[in-house]
């Protein structure tokens, strides 16, 4: 029987997680489809769920404005999901829905597969933002066993509510402008926010100056690829990590839950980026 796969959210229309699958489905020699289920801000949310079960769905990923959302129509959560109170994926077992969220361990695994040795050297990490991709981020950081991470953002009080999730190491929030100041504290600098996104790829989220030798700078927008922060980062002299390859592997994890299947995204990286360069 051919598997059904899905993403819910809006606007959807244009996102490569059904390119990205179909080349799944097909190294795995796996028979289905993913298909694009944009669910408007004014429809009834349970409703297309419950469309969605039956379909008999075998799983489906969740993006933006209803990660946290959907979470009240599930059956069950794992506890990546229910710690960072947001669910990317979906798996139905006979009508059971159980969410997960694959997009701070999909980070983790990206960056490990650019930078295999960072774990060694224990690195001080700094995230910036505190938004839902920045706790997923944190959390998968955390459990992956990196220790000292600390959080700047805008406002405070949303960096304080991640701290919160900590579970082990240590953990300061500051402010963007401290951040600045002591950024030679930071091996690992990770850009979370949606500051250089396009249209406005000359906004910068802060500057990159008194950087520590050997740093990495990462930087999650993919739109451009090449960020202004992360010109930046060169510039200096700093080594950087781009924000597609979290989609790849957020993507990867998420058909492994649905399908238990191995695939290899580093084969299919360059072709994303000629994707996404148009
Ligand atoms: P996502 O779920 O994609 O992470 P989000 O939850 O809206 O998106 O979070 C956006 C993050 O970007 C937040 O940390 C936000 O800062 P605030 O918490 O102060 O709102 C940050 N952000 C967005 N635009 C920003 C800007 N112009 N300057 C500084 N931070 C910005």
């Amino acid at each position: 029987m051919a598997y059904l796969f899905g993403l819910i959210g809006y606007p959807i229309k244009h996102s490569l997680s059904p390119w990205i699958h179909e080349q799944f489905m097909e190294t795995t020699k796996i028979n289905g489809s993913y298909e694009i289920f944009e669910i408007s801000l004014n429809s009834n949310f349970t409703e297309a769920i419950n469309d969605l079960r039956k379909k008999n769905i075998n799983g489906f990923n969740v993006t933006v404005p209803y990660k946290e959302k959907i979470i009240q129509e599930l059956d069950e959560l794992d506890d990546q999901a229910s710690r960072i109170g947001a669910v990317n994926t979906v798996l139905n077992i006979g009508g059971k829905l159980v969410g997960y969220n694959t997009d701070g361990l999909g980070y983790v695994k990206s960056l490990e597969k650019a930078y295999p040795k960072i774990k060694e050297s224990i690195p001080n990490i700094l995230i910036l933002g505190a938004g839902g991709a920045a706790r997923g981020i944190y959390n998968g950081l955390k459990i992956s066993g990196y220790l000292n991470i600390d959080i700047a953002n805008r406002t405070l009080e949303k960096a304080e509510e991640i701290k919160q999730t900590n579970l082990i190491g240590k953990t300061e929030v500051i402010t963007l402008d401290t951040a600045e100041q002591v950024l030679n504290q930071y091996d690992i600098i990770i850009q979370t926010t949606s500051v250089g996104m396009k249209p406005n790829v000359d906004a910068q989220i802060i500057n990159l100056t008194n950087l520590k030798s050997n740093v990495i700078i990462s930087d999650i927008v993919y739109q451009p690829i090449m960020t202004q922060f992360l010109k930046s980062g060169i510039i200096q002299g700093a080594n950087i990590h781009t924000g597609h390859t979290m989609l790849l592997y957020q993507a990867e994890l998420a058909f492994n839950i649905w399908t238990e299947k191995q695939v290899n995204v580093e084969n299919m990286d360059l072709k994303l980026q000629e994707i996404l360069e148009g």
